[in-house]
């Protein structure tokens, strides 16, 4: 690629940076951000449901009493005081309960969110042309590092309860048959980020024993885990197999995603690796933040708010399904969520979600389209809203805009059933054909390999 007079250096990047783009709501963020927009699009916690006094206070103390180790460089593997309230934290999944001697302080690296360790996990594993599962759909940041790993994404499908173990070992016996191998297989298994399921107990219990049979490396991604709404949360996957997993957690849903702290927790050989890599990018995580939270668990009721964000968060979701099923036209159907933050909206056939995009945001009303959430181009008859951020009563005038903006979208189908939506819409509905392939199946879509561009910022 020879340099052009709008980018000069365009002949000088990385071949990883190809595939870079920035996603359809980065492109919409200024009109999305305007208050008359409804936004069930970004995947923002509720922070100010904290006790921001409490906090400030804590963290004013930190920098006033002990500055000189809160504003100091720190270790590359992370403060060993927060490292120890890391196992209490990953206890509450099981991790480290009942005889898991590998529970400890020593095995954690503190990150800069889960979103570093992700990154550091695929950096210390992935080389260009490496394939990586994931769910289909998948977490859109989880894509953009596989991407930009140049790794190869296989989908593997899900259905309302996570992923099918019987998909899982068809990818996997697919793979020896081409005498190749998956380095890890990617999972959300709570709360899923975005189709909002949780993987049942027994299908846990299966996952694991594909990974025994086929000598597979589970990553496990866990931001949400400890914000389901009616029961105690399940054992970690990681609880279960030590030497298996490599488990991802975060205090971005539980306490505060500006902080930027999360961890990941890895056996000894991975965790040296990984530690090495950190510090090869960051030195070493920010010392004020990593006090904060420790102080914060110290010293602050931090179950107690975890209640509190899973009472507020169960009002949204129960304002979001409670107005989908009173508002939707018949064909629509979605996922009913126990915990988390997210609802996956399945269109009637023949809508594309990212067609319908720009007239939703003149109903104002925004989501974030399905096609973001996979590697292969699928995806364009489903969206995800989040309903973690807005009140209710937005929640319910978003549905209402939203549902009109489908009703309207089915009668343009009714009168030019056939047209090509392009024609409908405008020329940006091309560039959706151009890499979609056709996801009229259900929730579960087929998994295929591919290498198309997911969204960077739709957390
Ligand atoms: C599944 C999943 N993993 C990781 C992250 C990144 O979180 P963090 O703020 O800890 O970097 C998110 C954020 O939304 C997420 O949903």
């Amino acid at each position: 690629m020879s340099s052009t007079r709008l980018d000069p250096y365009s002949d000088r990047y990385a071949a990883r940076t190809h595939g870079m783009t920035a996603s359809e709501i980065r492109a919409l963020f200024a009109v999305v951000s305007r208050p008359e927009v409804v936004s069930l699009a970004g995947g923002m916690p509720a922070v100010t449901a904290l006790p921001l006094d409490a906090v400030g206070s804590m963290i004013g103390d930190l920098v006033s009493g002990h500055g000189a180790a809160t504003l100091q460089y720190g270790s590359g593997q992370g403060d060993p005081r927060l490292r120890e309230r890391i196992c209490d934290v990953m206890a509450l999944e099981g991790i480290g309960v009942g005889g898991d001697a590998d529970a400890l302080p020593d095995n954690v690296v503190v990150t800069v969110g889960s979103q570093q360790g992700l990154d550091l996990v695929t950096r210390v594993f992935c080389d260009p042309g490496d394939i990586v599962l994931a769910e289909a759909p998948s977490y859109v940041g989880a894509l953009g590092v596989f991407q930009a790993a140049q790794a190869e994404v296989r989908h593997v499908e899900m259905d309302a309860d996570g992923l099918i173990p019987e998909a899982l070992r068809e990818a996997l016996l697919t793979l020896r048959a081409e005498g190749r191998r998956a380095k890890f297989l990617y999972t959300v298994p709570n709360f899923h980020n975005p189709a909002g399921v949780t993987l049942p107990v027994e299908r846990r219990e299966q996952i694991l024993a594909l990974a025994e049979e086929f000598d597979l490396l589970l990553i496990e991604d866990n931001p949400y885990g400890l914000l389901g709404f009616d029961r105690e949360p399940l054992p970690a996957l990681r609880s279960r197999a030590a030497d298996r997993v490599i488990y991802l957690g975060s205090f971005s849903k539980t306490f505060s995603p500006g902080l930027r702290v999360g961890w990941v927790y890895a056996p000894v050989a991975v965790r040296e690796k990984l530690v090495l890599a950190s510090e090869a990018q960051i030195l070493c995580p920010p010392s004020l933040t990593q006090y904060a939270v420790a102080r914060y668990l110290d010293t602050q009721p931090w179950e107690q708010q975890i209640k509190v964000f899973c009472e507020l968060y169960r009002e949204r979701r129960d304002a979001t399904l409670e107005s989908l099923t009173a508002l939707m036209p018949d064909g629509v159907s979605w996922t009913k969520p126990d915990g988390g933050f997210y609802v996956w909206l399945q269109l009637p056939e023949g809508l594309d979600s990212k067609v319908m995009q720009p007239r939703a945001v003149a109903a104002r009303v925004a989501y974030v389209p399905g096609i973001g959430f996979y590697a292969d181009g699928a995806g364009q008859r489903f969206l995800r809203l989040s309903y973690c951020y807005p009140e209710p009563d937005r929640i319910r005038e978003g549905v209402r805009r939203l549902a009109g903006v489908i009703e309207s979208e089915l009668e343009l189908r009714e009168t030019f059933g056939g047209i090509d939506p392009a024609t409908l819409h405008g020329a940006d509905a091309a560039s959706v054909r151009a890499t979609g392939t056709a996801d009229e199946e259900g929730f579960a879509i087929r998994s295929r390999s591919g290498g198309s561009t997911p969204g960077a910022d739709a957390l």
